[in-house]
């Protein structure tokens, strides 16, 4: 059987970058395999969703780390624990509402991958779609991005435009957004894969 790339999806939400992903995983021949989906919220829609469809699913309650002394660094060694242990090779965060640290990032160099709502450097941060209206901006879109330490700053591998009509609204911009979003994450995912693979041929 061909080797396919083992991946982790990070989710913090609804989770449909997830679901484009998971579906893409399905298809013959697609470069990776979902070895684990990973919440950081139990009220995560896609969580449930992960299990519901037969997917192994680990909830790292960033709550639970509250009262430690570094809260940040409990959650991720025990992040760092359930990637090692679900084998993982590629890290994909898709819709992830947390920074992670320079030091966790180090020890993963051009094996997490974002998508975000905007096409970056424009509107980076958690209000992308909202900001590029307050901008009255004509255009907007989606980035599929490495991941660096800095937020919504690395190097950028897929983008998709999305024109911003005059009657659009957060709700209506964001769905059309999203949809691109659905397109490109996967894309995004096989070509890393396949520089993976290649690197390890
Ligand atoms: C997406 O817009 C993604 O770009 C951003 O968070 C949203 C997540 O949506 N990072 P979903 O949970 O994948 O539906």
């Amino acid at each position: 059987m061909t080797k396919k790339i083992n991946i982790a999806i990070l989710i913090s939400g609804t989770g449909s970058n997830m679901q484009a992903l998971v579906d893409a995983c399905l298809s013959p021949n697609f470069p990776a395999c979902v070895a684990v989906v990973i919440a950081n919220k139990p009220t995560s829609l896609g969580l449930a969703w992960a299990k519901e469809n037969g997917i192994a699913t680990v909830l790292i309650d960033q709550q639970k780390f509250a009262l430690q002394e570094n809260p940040k660094l409990a959650f991720e060694q025990e992040l760092q624990n359930v990637l090692q242990n679900f084998a993982v090779e590629l890290i994909c965060l898709a819709g992830f509402m947390r920074l992670l640290s320079g030091c966790f990032v180090a020890k993963w160099p051009q094996k997490i991958i974002n998508i975000h709502p905007s096409l970056l450097p424009n509107f980076k941060g958690a209000n992308a779609v909202f900001d590029a209206l307050q901008a009255k901006a004509t255009i907007t879109g989606c980035t599929t991005h490495f991941v660096v330490e800095e937020m919504d700053a690395g190097p950028i591998i897929l983008q998709q435009k999305v024109p911003i009509d005059q009657a659009d609204n957060l709700e209506s911009l964001k769905a059309k957004i999203l949809q691109q979003e659905h397109q490109i994450y996967p894309k995004t995912l096989k070509i890393v894969c396949n520089q993976i693979l290649a690197k390890i041929k």
